[in-house]
């Protein structure tokens, strides 16, 4: 990273981690900050100034100690992309870098992130004066005068990547959050997706919802797949949703609905006043041969398979169908749209919603196929500069439990017995 304090370095660090994450590739975060806290953890403005010879020797071997860690964690096989997350604000100091990586044949690529708005600074002065550890216990106002003149320290000896003299480095400069980006020498495919994910982001602030479509014909008899209609119950919740939606929404914003291209998640839509999209993307995972069926039919009919689903979730791709990880990189357009985009209600199926959650929340691969996420229920996430916040809205209209635990079929079989002998006797 290269940039000034206060440029959203540090997010943009745990965004690209979070991304590589979810799209299976190891990415680890090497902070300076952090290890300059090891000596220094509280330290004053004039810490950064570079005629201050101690701080100046405390801040090179910081930068040294992360450098070398980050080395050999790259020669130890550890992982694929590791982010030094610091200033990194001199020509000098990125030579230095270059220098240090190409020695033991790390592929560089500077991100820069040069940003002249003064609200977006603002923000994240007031960001860092409420959650760094520089300024715990410290008076927010205080702690905000002093995180203004580091970054005056800092404005001192700043060189912003220069596109002549440092032309032979590989970098991608945004400025103003995206406004413009400009690219340099991008060498290869890997480098490319992360340049092409910065250059989606933006800050502005904005919440994600998301839903399963109204209980399904399908979940009331146990059957996967297909596209069945509305089950009763299912219909009440596409009618309940547009006041659930107001609700947890909270202001006059205009949202825009995505919903797959199938019947359920579409009828689930319909009473929403806003503008819809369908994506064939978001369609549920092909559950391929065994489309259609119950678990316990699988279970009778592919013994095997269904074994070896519940041994590998993530992995496992049904017969003529899909894994969860073929969803995944699916869904890699969805999700560079979705950061492009603002307010978004996303009105989808169980697996689909599994891994859109599993990427804003950091949730790891092997638990992610297994999280619970319960019909009629409105999840709203906010992301938030170092994490995504999340609040959920129950419409209180009785659903099956689609949700079947490793190792079982029991319990889903049994939850859609009992709603199906309550839902007999509501009818009767
Ligand atoms: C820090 O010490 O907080 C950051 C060091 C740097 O990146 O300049």
């Amino acid at each position: 990273m290269v940039g000034l304090p206060a440029r959203g370095k540090s997010l943009i660090a745990t965004k690209v981690v979070r991304y590589l994450h979810w799209l299976s590739i190891t990415a680890k975060t090497f902070n300076v900050g952090q290890y300059r806290r090891t000596a220094t953890p509280t330290p004053s403005a004039d810490f950064f100034d570079t005629t201050n010879p101690e701080g100046e020797r405390l801040r090179r071997a910081a930068a040294e100690a992360a450098v070398n860690d980050m080395c050999k964690w790259f020669r130890d096989g550890k992982g694929l992309v590791a982010i030094l997350d610091a200033t990194n604000s001199s020509k000098t100091r990125r030579k230095w870098i270059q220098e240090r990586c190409q020695a033991e044949n790390i592929e560089t690529l500077f991100v820069e992130s040069k940003c002249d708005d003064e609200d977006i600074i603002m923000q994240n002065i007031l960001d860092v004066k409420t959650t760094s550890p520089d300024y715990a216990g410290q008076d927010p106002e205080l702690a905000a005068a002093d995180f203004r003149n580091r970054i005056r320290n800092y404005e001192k000896v700043y060189e912003t990547i220069d596109e002549t003299n440092e032309r032979n480095l590989t970098y991608v400069k945004l400025i103003d959050v995206g406004k413009q980006v400009i690219i340099n020498q991008i060498k290869d495919y890997l480098q490319s997706r992360v340049v092409y994910y910065l250059m989606n982001l933006h800050i502005k602030p904005r919440s994600i919802w998301l839903s399963r479509h109204g209980e399904s014909q399908y979940n009331l008899t146990g059957q996967i797949g297909g596209d069945a209609s509305l089950s009763d119950r299912g219909e009440l919740y596409a009618r309940k949703l547009p006041e659930l939606v107001q609700q947890s929404v909270g202001d006059g914003r205009k949202l825009t609905v995505w919903t797959s291209t199938l019947k359920r998640t579409i009828q689930t839509a319909r009473f929403l006043e806003f503008e819809k999209l369908e994506w064939k993307a978001l369609d549920e995972l092909d559950s391929g041969v065994c489309d259609g069926l119950t678990y316990g039919q699988i279970e009778e009919k592919y013994p095997d398979d269904f074994a070896q689903r519940d041994e590998d979730k993530y992995n496992y791709r049904y017969l003529g169908g899909e894994s969860y990880r073929d969803v995944v990189i699916r869904l890699e357009p969805i999700i560079m749209e979705l950061e492009r985009s603002e307010n978004i209600l996303i009105v989808t199926h169980q697996a689909i919603l599994r891994c859109i959650y599993a990427y804003f929340m950091n949730v790891p691969q092997e638990r992610s196929p297994w999280m619970e996420v319960p019909l009629h229920t409105l999840i709203k996430l906010t992301p938030k500069a170092y994490a995504t916040m999340e609040e959920r809205l129950k419409a209180d209209i009785p659903a099956v439990s689609t949700f079947r635990e490793k190792g079982s079929r029991a319990k889903h079989q049994e939850a859609q017995e009992a709603a199906q002998e309550a839902h007999d006797k509501q009818k009767a």
